[in-house]
C-alpha cells in the first residue's frame, strides 16, 4: 500500500471508530455494514446484506455493464466543498451517518444501505457524499428533516447508467479516476454518449471489511 492508501485506511478507520463511539446504540448495525452475503435479491450489482437500489441489467459488455435504475430513488446527500477526496469522504460519510443515526427532526433511526456514493464536484472544488434512502420511504414527505442543514435529500433523474467494476482494495481518488478513464475509453469506442458530470464512485464495503471489497464507477448515458 502507498502512503495515500494507508492514510485513507486510517481515515476510514477513524470514521468508523468515531461513528461507533458517537452512536453507542448502533455498533451492531455499524459492524454489519455492507456485510457480504450470497442471498439473492431483486437488485442488480454487487450483492450485499444491506438494501441496495433496485435496478436491472440492460446489457453486459466486456469491461462494463449498462444498468437501468428504473425505480424512483431518494438519496440523502451532502456537499463537502474545497476538500480533498479523503477529507470529503470522512466528513460526508459522518454527516449522512449522523442523519440515519437519529440526528433528524424525529430522532428516527434509519437502517444503513449501500452503496455509499462519492461524486466529484469540480464546481465546488470538492465532493458530494450520498446514502441511498431505504425503499420503504416512498416519498421525501415520509422522511424526517436532517438536523444538519448541510444534509438534504436528492432524487436523481432516471437514466441508463454505465458501470465498471466491481473492483477491490481501498481505492483512492486516483484509482477511481483511472477506472473512470477506462470506462470512458470503452464507451467512446462503442460510440455511447455519457454525461461526465454524473460520474459517481460507489462503495459497497464498510471500512471494517478488508477482504472481498467491492467498488464501482458509474456514469449516466446521455441517451440510450
Ligand atoms: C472555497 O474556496 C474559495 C477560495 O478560497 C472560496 O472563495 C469559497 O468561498 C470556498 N467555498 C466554500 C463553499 O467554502
Ligand atoms: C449532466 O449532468 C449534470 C449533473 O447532473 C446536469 O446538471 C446536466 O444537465 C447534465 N447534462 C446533460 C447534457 O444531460
Amino acid at each position: 500500500m502507498g502512503t495515500r492508501q494507508v492514510m485513507l485506511v486510517v481515515l476510514l478507520a477513524c470514521v468508523a471508530l468515531t461513528v461507533v463511539d458517537g452512536a453507542r446504540t448502533l455498533p451492531e448495525s455499524v459492524l454489519q455494514l455492507f456485510g457480504v452475503s450470497d442471498k439473492e435479491s431483486d437488485s442488480c450489482g454487487p450483492q450485499v446484506s444491506i438494501e441496495t437500489p433496485q435496478c436491472s441489467v440492460v446489457e453486459k459488455r466486456d469491461t462494463y455493464e449498462l444498468r437501468d435504475y428504473n425505480v424512483k430513488e431518494i438519496w440523502v446527500e451532502t456537499l463537502v466543498p474545497n476538500s480533498t477526496f479523503e477529507m470529503a469522504s470522512f466528513t460526508g460519510f459522518y454527516r449522512c451517518f449522523n442523519f440515519i443515526s437519529g440526528k433528524n427532526s424525529k430522532n428516527m433511526k434509519i437502517e444503513m444501505t449501500g452503496p455509499v456514493h462519492i461524486k466529484p464536484t469540480p464546481d465546488a472544488n470538492g465532493y458530494k457524499v450520498a446514502f441511498f434512502v431505504p425503499s420503504r420511504f416512498k416519498s421525501v414527505n415520509d422522511l424526517p428533516t436532517p438536523s444538519d442543514p448541510k444534509v438534504h435529500f436528492y432524487e436523481p433523474e432516471k437514466a441508463v447508467t454505465a458501470v465498471i467494476g466491481p473492483f477491490g482494495g481501498f481505492p483512492t481518488n486516483k484509482d477511481y479516476e483511472a477506472k473512470f478513464e477506462e470506462l470512458k475509453k470503452a464507451l467512446d469506442k462503442d460510440g455511447l454518449k455519457y454525461n461526465e458530470s454524473t460520474v459517481t464512485y460507489a462503495g459497497y464495503s464498510s471500512p471494517f471489511q478488508f477482504k472481498n471489497r467491492k467498488q464501482e464507477v458509474h456514469v449516466d448515458l446521455v441517451s440510450y
